[in-house]
């Protein structure tokens, strides 16, 4: 963008900590808002004086330099997440399976945030999903992966014993082998700059042993876990690993998942905004794991006195399919 103008000399020298001497003096003023991750550059020529004012004309940008890496960004909370943190002046890499829609999503924030949106066409339910993603993003981008959000998942309603195969597979190596290695593979960079962010996608249904949803829970309590430790620590380096717990959310998830409607009933029912807001919130105060939404706090806390029994038959008549 073109700049032109004139400015007082006083207010100048504030800003470059001394004045510029004759008409040929170039203004350079740069600043990183660290919070938005903006840097905003000004170069402009000194056109000439008169009086206490300064004239100049020159060129002024002002962009996105963060980069936030959002698996499962086409759709639901990760979409969210990738709306949310464009907001906040990230360029995005949106990771999902379905190429049209993870296109649609992109070409809607880069026009409305003006930041960068690149695609990562990816099945990340793969022994190797995590070395493709972070291989595919070192030789794409130009600056370091400041944020890494770990959300793409599926669920599965049904008896365990009824589950297929396939799915079972799919689901230990996207949540557990890409969310893991992953992990591995993104920090210690974040490490050595002592700054980044890894949010893993976690949920509720961690925190107790479900039937009917038995796999989906397990898996989600083992990204509690290991959350918890490898973020403690991080924590020593200044990088965050935040495990987010949403409660039931709106999202394609309970279809997929193949549940004849969504069971809406336990805890308290967000929007993907809602949660996603809840999460980012928190990074500023870090909480582990974090639990969103009011009413699904006090849902984990009762699960920890009530006697496990009594969850355990309580849940089964809750998610037993009809
Ligand atoms: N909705 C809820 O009630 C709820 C509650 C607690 C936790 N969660 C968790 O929140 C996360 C997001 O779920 P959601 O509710 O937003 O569900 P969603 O609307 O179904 O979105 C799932 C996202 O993950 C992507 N994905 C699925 N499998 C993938 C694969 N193999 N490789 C790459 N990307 C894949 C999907 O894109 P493609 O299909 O195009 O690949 C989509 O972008 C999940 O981890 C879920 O367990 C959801």
């Amino acid at each position: 963008m073109v700049l032109s103008g004139k400015l007082p000399i006083s207010v100048l020298n504030v800003l470059l900590g001394g004045s510029p001497r004759d008409s040929q003096d170039l203004i350079v003023i740069a600043k990183f808002h660290s919070h938005t991750g903006r840097l905003t550059i000004a170069l402009s020529f000194v056109q000439g004086y008169r009086g206490s004012v300064v004239y100049f004309r020159g060129v002024w940008y002002s962009g996105a330099l963060m980069l936030a890496v959002i698996t499962g960004g086409s759709r639901g909370i990760g979409e969210s997440y990738a709306r949310q943190l464009a907001a906040r002046g990230y360029n995005l890499y949106l990771v999902a399976r379905d190429a049209a829609r993870l296109s649609a999503v992109a070409r809607e924030i880069r026009a409305t945030h003006r930041v960068l949106v690149e695609e990562i066409v990816l099945d990340l339910a793969q022994v190797d999903g995590a070395e493709r993603l972070y291989a595919e993003v070192r030789s794409r981008r130009t600056v370091p992966v400041d944020v890494l959000v770990n959300n793409a998942g599926f669920g599965f309603h049904g008896e365990f014993a009824d589950m297929p195969m396939p799915r079972i597979q799919d689901m230990l190596y996207l949540h557990l082998v890409t969310v893991t290695k992953s992990m591995r593979l993104f920090l210690p960079e974040m490490r050595e700059r002592r700054s980044g962010t890894i949010i893993n996608v976690a949920s509720v249904a961690g925190f107790l042993p479900l039937p009917y949803i038995s796999l989906y829970a397990a898996t989600k309590a083992f990204m509690i876990s290991l959350g918890a430790s490898i973020g403690r620590e991080a924590q020593a380096y200044g990088v965050i690993v935040q495990t987010c717990c949403p409660g039931q959310t709106v999202t394609d998830f309970h279809a997929t998942a193949g549940f004849a409607e969504p069971r809406y009933a336990v805890g308290g029912v967000q929007t993907a905004d809602e949660v996603v807001s809840d999460s980012l919130a928190a990074l500023d105060h870090p909480r582990e794991p974090l639990v969103t939404g009011l009413r699904n706090r006090l849902l984990v806390q009762l699960l920890r006195i009530l006697p496990r029994g009594l969850v355990l038959r309580t849940a089964a008549r809750h998610l037993k399919p009809s």
